[in-house]
């Protein structure tokens, strides 16, 4: 039987690479035996605090374990708003809360939500690898701007503006994954400047908002105009260690809340209870496990810049958030899965290529801050000399 295109295109023309073939490799590695350092995806080291785990337990042997409110309890969207309200400043009551399972379904529900099938939704080069796929399958038509890596990462708003014409949707992402920028106020108002001329929604995926290094994270829903047209997706999973829980949200305004919880009834008709009694306590209880998280990759930035400035093999711009960095590593004159493949080989140290997030990450490497702070130097001093080697 013949396949949907939908399906078939998925992740780009069929036998193109996916940008993952490091990652794979290494994989086969660490399952043949052999001891790879994994600095490649955005899994914590750290474990889910036991009293957000004993809640979900309480909560299920409690009964929560029959079908739940299926656009999220009332009280957990209020504990989300509340949230909200305080991290940015915009009023945000429980209707304008969808939860969702984990911040992809929030993205895949925002794509459908704003666009048809056929549209063009814009995403930002270098992007979050799911990006392309979600879009694809909520039937919509990638179409990429870059942001330049001269440019720190950050959107230029001309070549925003070049892009734009004819798309119903862009989608960002700050604090930013992979490259750790943190959109300035001066990005954000070209964004919207931009998104107000070409009537487009502005999906933004804020799920690092509590990792931000250095400056401060800004919603783009808080600027001016910007509300009624942006939907704002949160998860979970990094903020407070719970990526296998699943749980993440929607914010927009309330009249497409409303009709956004349909969607929900067709896709994954809602996130189990005791996941959402578990998230509620997370966001009532868990600041200083929040702040524990945030600084620990905060101390581990500064060593890796620590361990790798200075070298004349690649550049490091220290990231403003998130858990990664970003190393540009032209001056080898190797492509960035190249260099990760070699280096995969030689030292047993996988990291990903920029060529998996995109056109614009080509000759950089994304080193994921996710093992303990030793192993991380002793890795990256390697990574250092094999690079300085190949001058
Ligand atoms: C930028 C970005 N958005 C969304 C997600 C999805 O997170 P989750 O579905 O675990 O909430 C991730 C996960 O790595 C991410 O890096």
């Amino acid at each position: 039987m013949k396949l949907s295109n939908r399906i078939v295109r998925l992740n780009g023309e069929p036998g193109q690479s996916d940008g993952w073939a490091v990652y794979y490799r290494a994989r086969e590695m660490k399952l043949a035996g052999e001891a790879v350092t994994m600095l490649s995806i955005g899994e914590h080291d750290r474990r889910t605090a036991p009293f957000i785990i004993d809640r979900m337990a309480e909560s299920a042997r409690g009964g929560n374990t029959g079908y739940a409110l299926m656009i999220g309890q009332e009280s957990l969207r209020d504990t989300i708003a509340e949230r909200v309200e305080r991290m940015t400043g915009v009023k945000t009551k429980r209707d304008n809360v969808i939860v969702t399972s984990g911040g992809q379904a929030a993205l895949f529900s925002s794509v459908c939500i704003t666009s048809d099938p056929g549209d063009n939704v814009l995403i930002v080069d270098p992007y979050y690898t799911t990006y392309p796929s979600t879009v694809r399958a909520a039937g919509g038509v990638v179409k990429k701007v870059q942001a330049r890596a001269e440019n720190a990462f950050q959107l230029g708003k001309d070549d925003l503006a070049a892009a734009a014409p004819g798309a119903k949707a862009l989608l960002v992402n700050t604090p930013h994954n992979p490259t750790g920028a943190v959109y300035t106020r001066e990005t954000l108002e070209g964004v919207a400047e931009v998104c107000k001329a070409e009537d487009l929604w502005l999906i933004s995926d804020e799920v690092y908002d509590s990792q931000v290094h250095e400056g401060a994270h800004l919603s783009p829903r808080a600027i001016p105009g910007m509300e009624e047209r942006t939907l704002v997706v949160g998860s979970m999973s990094k903020s407070h260690v719970m990526t296998g829980f699943r749980l993440g949200w929607v914010i927009g305004p309330a009249e497409v809340m409303k009709v956004a919880g349909d969607l929900l009834n067709g896709t994954t008709y809602g996130a189990p209870g005791f996941i959402q009694d578990a998230a509620e306590t997370a966001l009532k209880e868990g600041d200083q496990e929040e702040g524990a998280v945030a600084a620990l990759y905060r101390r581990r930035r500064d060593k890796a810049v620590a361990a790798l400035e200075g070298s004349p093999a690649l550049k490091i711009s220290p990231p403003d958030g998130a858990m990664y960095v970003m190393l540009n590593i032209r001056p080898t004159g190797m492509s960035g899965e190249d260099f990760a493949l070699a280096l995969l080989e030689q030292e047993k140290i996988a990291c990903m290529p920029g060529e998996s997030f995109g056109d614009a990450a080509a000759g950089h490497l994304r080193v994921a801050l996710t093992i303990d702070d030793d192993e991380m130097v002793d890795a990256l001093r390697r990574l250092r000399n094999f690079a300085e080697a190949r001058l």
